[in-house]
């Protein structure tokens, strides 16, 4: 077990609201269209899915199905980029490159949580083509980024290959190996279903030095029930509607 560095908790910084795949209620999800809008609607932050396609791209996409988000049909990665690149993502738009958007939302100046959606088979493969991407494509102007996985094998990954990575382990309820899965990565965070967090919950992650953050949150009154528990930041596909103040006024 590595020892963790108190500065990743220290050192992470985020807003309170963090838009949940770009503006889903208002743009589609995970589209550059939808990445815009929520920097429009004054996210400072975006939280983001990627995958890999047949032919090793990695590309932002939530499901590894195609049918719910696309006019395609099947899974994602029976395809190359080449061919998913032909498909409507809705509101006019394609599946976009991780390149794609890291270049958007640096132009933009937002912070990005680039959640891995791989299995652990694919854990190698896929942090290598992020961590690269990322050391071409970002600023160190800009907030260092957060890179967060349910698969714990792709955050173990991820340390690995980058020892200063700010990194969140994602769950959906609180397991028993929590310290030590956690210790192990060196995280500075968690992200957790907010249906299963607790006072209690934050309180005992707080004192282990670990910040909380709860998805996906889309009721004004469960936004401000959460930060008043010390929840440290929360996911929401409606900008519009859950709003704090690290928020920019809409106009
Ligand atoms: O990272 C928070 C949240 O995005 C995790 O769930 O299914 O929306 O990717 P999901
Ligand atoms: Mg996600």
């Amino acid at each position: 077990v590595v020892q963790k560095r108190s500065g990743h908790v220290v050192e992470l910084s985020l807003p309170n609201i963090i838009a949940h795949r770009g503006a889903p209620r208002y743009v589609a999800e995970n589209t550059i269209a939808s990445l815009k809008k929520a920097h429009e609607l004054g996210a400072n932050w975006v939280e983001f899915d990627v995958m890999l396609s047949k032919d090793g791209v990695p590309v932002i996409m939530h499901d590894s199905g195609l049918n719910r988000t696309t006019n395609g049909k099947g899974k994602l990665r029976d395809y190359t980029y080449a061919e998913l690149a032909r498909l409507d993502a809705g509101d006019g738009q394609k599946i976009p490159t991780f390149e794609e958007w890291l270049k958007t939302a640096k132009q933009l100046e937002m912070g990005i949580n680039v959640e891995i959606k791989e299995s652990a088979s694919n854990a190698d493969e896929v942090v290598d083509k992020i961590h690269k991407l990322l050391s071409e494509n970002w600023s160190q102007d800009l907030p260092k980024p957060l890179i967060s996985s349910a698969t714990f094998a792709c955050v173990e990954a991820y340390r690995r290959l980058d020892g200063d990575a700010h990194i969140a382990y994602i769950v959906d309820w609180l397991p028993f190996t929590w310290k030590s899965k956690l210790a192990s990565i060196e995280a500075c965070a968690i992200v957790m279903n907010y249906k299963k967090l607790t006072q209690k919950k934050v309180e005992r992650l707080h004192r282990a030095g670990y910040k909380v953050l709860a998805f996906t949150v889309n009721d004004a009154t469960e936004y401000s029930r959460l930060i008043n528990m010390g929840v440290d930041g929360c996911f929401t596909d409606d900008l519009k509607t859950v709003r704090g103040p690290d928020v920019a006024p809409l106009n």
